[in-house]
């Protein structure tokens, strides 16, 4: 009688451990796996975006895809950048204090070299996507217009450095993404040194 009750507690016991290891193993399992999914997502997602630029024409834009967002990349000309000058009295945040961009972006170009505009192309409103308007005198904007970038959906305005003008819903500048130049003509968009 005593060995079969030792038999059967010894049995229970041996279960009992069983279950128990494997519930353990399974509240080791999800945690593991709950941290390792996001982090190889996050990764796979915010993987920086090599672009070469060497072939974007003066006065011409190439977008591309970073962190599921829009990357505009403008190749400005010299006239371009002599109209960011006078632009400033028509702007809310001409000197950009209160957008988001790198440190390294906080000039009126907004870039790390003048001639490459580099922004998220994704309005500050309601998250629209701008067209790129840089003919000066574009009567589908204004008649006065400079060039820049249009919102459509609701009429908000960018300057060519994706400075926001007053008067428009839009409340802040395009974002400037971080990135980095790793040579004369490839950037690196996710990446910020904050160097040329
Ligand atoms: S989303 Fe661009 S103006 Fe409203």
């Amino acid at each position: 009688m005593t060995e079969e009750v030792d038999t059967g507690r010894r049995h229970f016991l041996t279960v009992a451990t069983v279950a128990a290891g494997a519930v353990g193993a399974a509240f080791v399992a999800v945690p593991f796996l709950a941290s390792w999914k996001p982090s190889a997502r996050a990764k796979a997602m915010g993987a920086p975006v090599e672009l070469d630029i060497g072939k974007l024409e003066p006065g011409a834009m190439v977008k591309v895809e970073w962190r599921g967002k829009a990357i505009f990349v403008v190749h400005r000309t010299p006239d371009m950048l002599a109209k960011l000058p006078a632009m400033g009295s028509s702007l809310r945040d001409p000197d950009s204090n209160e957008s988001e961009q790198p440190e390294f972006a906080k000039n009126e170009a907004r870039a790390l070299k003048p001639e490459y505009l580099v922004l998220v192309g994704v309005c500050t409103h309601l998250g629209c996507a701008p067209l790129e308007k840089f003919t000066p005198g574009d009567v589908t904007v204004a008649a006065d217009w400079q060039g820049g970038f249009f919102c459509p959906c609701h009429g908000s305005k960018f300057d060519l450095s994706g400075r926001v003008f007053k008067d428009v819903p839009a409340p802040t500048n395009l974002p400037v993404p971080p990135y980095q130049f790793v040579s004369d003509t490839r950037i690196l968009i996710g990446a910020d040194k904050g160097n040329a």
